[in-house]
């Protein structure tokens, strides 16, 4: 007899653990610069759109597999499809390892900086210093590491602690956390003297810069960011109870995403432009040219120990959702205990931290068609893995399960939703097609 399974103590934690996961490295780190590079505010519209049309219909579906079943992505897609369907959850365990493992090393690198920044080692407005001091740190062999392992250990802890007590109570206290810093820092960054270029940078939309490949970086965007394709909002689902409105807790999660992303541009690009930095300066736009930013302002010290802190708090509720679903496979599946499946799956994912932190130094020359250890782990997971689980999640709930997800969606009926035949045809044939564009694109473009 299984033990009753856990769920979530309220409604607002629920919303604040899953709001955790979705913002993340990929809404503070990872959207400004991709926002820079595709040219600002036509990037951010077409990306509102995508995330507004499959990003939610995504999470949903996700959730009310979850919720419907009360099972790990393994167990959820096996006890509604049968045994065939398994392997798509089994995927999603698998992408779950292979993103963890880049995760960690990045988000080691903003503990790392939130040091860097209280030692006071980065006041200089210098990019080629900044520069310098980012290649030094993330080349070396064991610093980053032990970076990553201490990351990785916050978030064992987390996760071991169980749904309740360990990721509701943590998420309830470190998002309201983030939206204050965030907020704080948005004011500051908006207000800096010669902050109006980049205001118009991210008010004015070009369109002339937009093609089919802006399209499908925002769509890749969309999927990393709300944790869409490896069962994460399945295992968030499987811990509500019954008389939740999935659409609309969705509907919040997803706002509070875009919300966070829109902001943390806001924050980054104008603060780029005030101190007369390149918008598209690549992955290195926050680590490298923010100090700058930093070193530029009154208190920019503290400003910076606070972003750093910022980054960090973001990653870890993410990386916790990023564990918990091989957790939840390894305790519903095969019993083993939840303090066990953790610290084992934690030192998996540690190991393959491994090369993908070494791919900044002793592995950056062992390369296969151009890609370090870590890029392949980045494109595999983001560019095929999630789309594809994305994929399998659509053409379930859309072609076996519809009538159900139907009814589960609407709480028997009792929701009045008038798009749910939308949302059905959505996941039917929209998702799968821009779905299957992506991969395309992706692979043929490798
Ligand atoms: N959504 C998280 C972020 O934006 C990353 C993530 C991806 C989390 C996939 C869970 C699953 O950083």
């Amino acid at each position: 007899m299984l033990a009753a399974r856990e769920h979530w103590g309220s409604r607002f934690g629920f919303i604040m653990a899953t709001a955790g996961s979705a913002i993340g490295l990929g809404n503070i780190w990872r959207f400004p610069y991709i926002a820079g590079e595709n040219g600002g505010s036509a990037f951010i519209l077409i990306y509102l759109a995508v995330v507004l049309s499959f990003g939610i219909s995504l999470v949903m579906a996700e959730m009310v597999l979850g919720r419907a079943t009360q099972r790990n992505p393994v167990g959820a897609f096996r006890a509604l499809g049968g045994p065939r369907w398994a392997f798509a959850g089994g995927l999603g365990v698998l992408t779950g390892f292979v993103i963890l493992s880049f995760y960690v090393v990045v988000a080691g690198w903003t503990l790392a900086y939130i040091v860097f920044m209280a030692g006071n080692e980065l006041a200089t407005t210098e990019s080629a210093v900044l520069g310098a001091h980012f290649g030094n740190f993330t080349s070396q062999t064991f610093a980053p590491l032990l970076a990553a392992a201490v990351f990785m250990a916050m978030t064992a802890w987390i996760v071991a602690g169980g749904v309740g007590k360990g990721i509701e109570r943590a998420s309830k206290v470190l998002m309201p956390l983030l939206f204050v810093l965030l907020l704080a820092l948005v004011a500051r960054s908006v207000t800096m003297p010669g902050a109006d270029a980049g205001l118009a940078f991210l008010l004015t939309p070009d369109f002339s810069r937009v093609d089919m490949n802006t399209v499908i970086s925002a769509t890749a965007q969309a999927f990393f960011s709300l944790s869409i394709g490896m069962g994460v909002m399945i295992t968030y689902g499987s811990y509500l109870q019954r008389d939740v409105n999935i659409p609309r807790s969705t509907l919040i999660i997803v706002l509070l995403d875009v919300g966070v992303a829109v902001l943390a541009a806001l924050m980054v690009l104008p603060a780029v432009f005030a101190v007369g930095l390149d918008p598209s300066a690549g992955p290195g736009l926050t680590f490298i040219t923010l100090p700058a930013v930093f070193a530029s302002l009154p208190f920019g010290q503290v400003f910076g120990v606070l972003f750093f802190s910022l980054l960090a708090i973001a990653a870890l509720t993410s990386a916790v959702s990023i564990l918990e679903p091989m957790i939840a496979w390894a305790v519903d599946e095969h019993g083993i205990r939840r303090g066990v499946a953790t610290l084992v799956a934690s030192l998996v994912c540690l190991l393959l931290a491994i090369p993908a932190s070494l791919s900044f130094g002793p592995l950056s020359d062992a390369t296969l068609a151009g890609r370090t250890f870590f890029d392949w782990m980045d494109f595999l997971a983001n560019n095929v893995m999630l789309p594809l689980g994305g994929l399998l999640v659509a053409s379930f709930i859309g072609w076996r399960w519809s009538g159900p997800a139907r009814a589960h969606l609407s709480n028997d009926g009792t929701l009045c939703l008038p798009w749910l035949s939308a949302w059905i045809w959505l996941l039917r044939i929209g998702a799968p097609v821009a779905i299957a564009a992506l991969v395309w694109q992706a692979v043929g473009g490798s």
